[in-house]
């Protein structure tokens, strides 16, 4: 008999990019979807990145699919009522007085940050505040590292933490990417963080280049990869969940520029191809595959077990999360 259902695990809470900074400009608004809820995303006419739940309190219209930015608000495009960044009802232009009704109502407002050219919300399936703060990269802003990101969109349907599992799952790089080398990495946790480094020597015509591979995480939502050695690059590779079984991967790639220009074709662009065909040699795997509750694991496998016990503390319920995707492998 198998388990129709893929994964056991619910969605872990986190900051999670919903944009790029700038595919949001003033006066914008967007109907989006994650975290399995219907959203609008807006930015008012002073800047500030805003999402909300979608559905207007008055009578039930989507925010997104017809609303209007008006100053420092959002105008439903059913009876024009004005709903602030704070989701707090700000105007009832027909009304001769807002009822207190109204003035205690508060659309849900996501907790959002925009850092490193991107726009990040905190979700959270009990509504909390955030517990740990979003990872600012220097490359992005750093005159010496390319001014635009390289962009690559992958909508995939797995579950958020079967796909992360694939960052330590050591065998897979050779049977699924043929990498040659078996990789050998160090992997250390700080409460939400994940470092993990890895000596990736790279023969050359012109000999050998001493390499490194630095993967961090920050929480479930927000992964940066740093390949140093022949051309310096920097992936910031951002997983939101849009359903329980489906997220959105963008990956923003910036190098180092070579005599004030970003490189543009050979080992630079070769990097960046071989990462974008390893995603699309995953993505079969990953969209088929169902959550090994129990794996039967041999000495080689890579750090699963622990890898798994730290993403269970992005759970609610902890204790819970721990039995399902972490003590089956003590
Ligand atoms: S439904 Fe939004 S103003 Fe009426
Ligand atoms: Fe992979």
């Amino acid at each position: 008999m198998t388990d129709k259902k893929r994964y056991p695990m619910p969605l872990p809470f986190g900051w999670f990019v919903i944009d790029y900074s700038e595919d949001l400009k003033v006066g914008d608004v967007k109907a989006v979807r994650y975290f399995s809820q219907d959203q609008v995303l807006f930015r008012t006419e002073s800047g500030v990145a805003t999402m909300l739940d979608a559905y207007c309190p008055h009578l039930g219209a989507h925010l997104g699919h017809g609303g209007m930015v008006k100053d420092e608000c959002i105008e439903c495009p059913f009876h024009a009522w004005h709903w602030d960044t704070n989701g707090k009802v700000d105007s009832i232009p027909y009304a001769k007085n807002i009822p207190p009704k109204a003035k205690e109502t508060k659309i849900f407002k996501y907790p959002t940050v925009e850092k490193n050219n991107l726009i990040y919300a905190w979700y959270h399936p009990e509504g909390l505040e955030p517990s740990y703060e979003v990872e600012t990269y220097p490359e992005v802003l750093d005159p010496e590292w390319s001014d635009e990101f390289v962009r690559f969109e992958y909508s995939v349907k797995c579950h958020i933490q079967d796909m992360a599992e694939n960052a330590v799952d050591a065998a897979h790089f050779k049977y699924v990417h043929g990498v040659v080398s078996y990789p050998d990495f160090e992997v250390s946790y700080d409460n939400q963080k994940r470092v993990s480094v890895q000596e990736a020597n790279m023969e050359t015509p012109r000999g050998t280049v001493e390499g490194k591979i630095t993967a961090y995480s920050n929480g479930p939502g927000d992964n940066a990869t740093k390949f140093e050695g022949i051309c310096d690059t920097l992936l910031l590779g951002s997983t939101t969940p849009i359903e329980d079984e489906e997220c959105i991967v963008r990956f923003s790639f910036l190098q180092k520029k070579v005599n004030g220009e970003a490189p543009k074709g050979g080992v630079g662009a070769a990097i960046i191809a071989d990462i974008d065909k390893q995603v699309k040699e995953d993505i079969p795997i990953w969209e088929h595959k169902k959550f090994a509750l129990k794996p039967v694991l041999c000495d080689m496998d890579g750090p699963i077990a622990q890898f798994r016990k730290q993403y269970a503390t992005f759970y609610v319920n902890y204790n819970e999360a721990q039995r399902i995707a972490a003590l089956h492998l003590d």
